[in-house]
């Protein structure tokens, strides 16, 4: 039979170099299914502290203990540099961000991970369209997962890339097992979200409808990082592996994150899909004008070539008044990862950074900014007279 999505997945592949692709209705489900099928209960796992919190909760509820790896200061990729050997030996994966679509160095951690004989998996949500050492983001680990919610702007969906396709079918079998069946109301849901959106935003009634959520407790990320419920989490790892002791952290942002979808979010998908070169394009030619400018610690490329940025991470000394500068033009900042998950977590939870330092200094001065705005967000941080910020070299990093 084929599959409802077997064209989304052949355009994926096609993106990817002929890598199998398999879709997924959100990039966090295809990622638990990863560490589910790479990573023995209990194993241990080296990422990124300054990632979202969602991700940190799915590698509990996959059964495994995230242990929290060095960061470059000037743009927040991983340094494997600065990883001692005590802690390569005890992994049992690598799990990379590629933080707004900013390569991790692929190269050197696959050939790491093929030492050591541990999977590399590649977590691809922000870096559609990102290449690193000649080859996409994506194409260098066992497995990769992506999301259609970022770029694409489906707000739904995601791939899970695997190297091997004789793995393919077992996988899907696997995804297939954790869907909640289609549902009506969501789909509608769905549907109708853009236009109460639009309307919301029209009627300048978003951040009344915001502060109404926090004021009633609704919210479920009142601040950046949710709130942690240590207790809870705790009997939740009692229950680990298992996605459903863990929903309520899951699901934030995304409460279909595992609902099979149906014909009319395929379609908005597809419509995405097809417009994603485009909105590729805008990227690229924003990142290069963020980059270029004083707010940046990262050049253009060598060959001039700038990446498709999700979010270009500006650094800035005092990022709450340039968030609020930008909020004063209604350039809203989102993606913002501080604390890094260690000061978030605590040991109870994870294995802390050996070396933090680079982690925090760029949480508390990464300012992402959406290239597509990278004229206004320029001129409005200028204005208000935003001042750089720069890493010492004492923060580590390569350079
Ligand atoms: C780095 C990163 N990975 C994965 C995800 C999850 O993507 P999805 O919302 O498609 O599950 C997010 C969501 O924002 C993210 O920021």
């Amino acid at each position: 039979m084929v599959s409802a999505y077997a064209d989304l997945e052949d355009g994926m592949r096609a993106r990817l170099g002929g890598r199998e692709c398999l879709y997924v209705p959100s990039c966090r489900l295809g990622l638990y299914l990863a560490l589910r099928r790479w990573c023995p209960p209990g194993g241990r796992v080296l990422m990124s502290p300054v990632n979202d919190d969602v991700i940190f909760f799915v590698v509990l509820a996959a059964g495994l203990r995230p242990v929290q790896a060095p960061l470059d200061p000037r743009d927040g990729s991983l340094d494997p540099a600065a990883v001692p050997d005590a802690v390569w030996s005890g992994l049992s994966a690598v799990l990379t961000t590629n933080l707004y679509g900013n390569p991790d160095p692929a190269p050197a951690l696959r050939e790491r991970c093929d030492r050591l004989g541990i999977p590399l998996l590649e977590d691809a949500a922000h870096a559609i369209g990102s290449t690193v050492g000649g080859r996409p983001v994506g194409a260098w680990g066992d497995a990769a997962v992506f999301s259609l919610s970022k770029h694409t702007g489906a707000k739904t969906g995601g791939f899970l890339a695997v190297a091997d396709p004789a793995l393919r079918d077992g996988l899907a079998a696997e995804r297939d097992a954790l869907l909640h069946p289609a549902r009506l109301t969501k789909e509608l849901a769905y549907l109708a979200r853009p236009y109460a959106e639009s309307t919301a935003r029209a009627l300048r009634l978003t951040r009344p409808a915001h502060a109404a959520l926090r004021a009633l407790g609704l919210h479920e990320r009142p601040a950046v990082r949710m709130p942690l419920r240590p207790e809870e989490l705790d009997r939740a790892l009692g229950a680990a592996p298992s996605l459903d002791p863990f929903h309520s952290w899951v699901r934030v942002d995304l409460h279909d994150y595992r609902l099979r979808p149906g014909t009319g979010r395929l379609g908005r998908t597809r419509r995405k899909l097809a417009a994603l070169d485009t909105v590729l394009d805008a990227h690229r030619a924003g990142t290069a004008r963020l980059l270029a400018s004083e707010y940046s610690a990262r050049d253009l490329p060598a060959d001039g070539a700038a990446p498709p940025l999700f979010r270009v991470p500006l650094l800035v000394e005092d990022r709450d008044a340039a968030v609020a500068a930008l909020a004063r033009r209604r350039i809203t900042v989102g993606y913002l990862y501080d604390p890094p998950l260690d000061a978030y977590a605590g040991e109870r939870f994870t294995d802390p950074s050996p070396a933090p330092e680079g982690a925090a200094w760029f949480a508390r001065h990464a300012l992402p900014v959406d290239p597509r705005r990278a004229d206004e967000a320029l001129a409005a941080l200028r204005a208000s007279g935003a001042r750089p910020a720069v890493p010492s070299p004492a923060l580590g990093g390569a350079r």
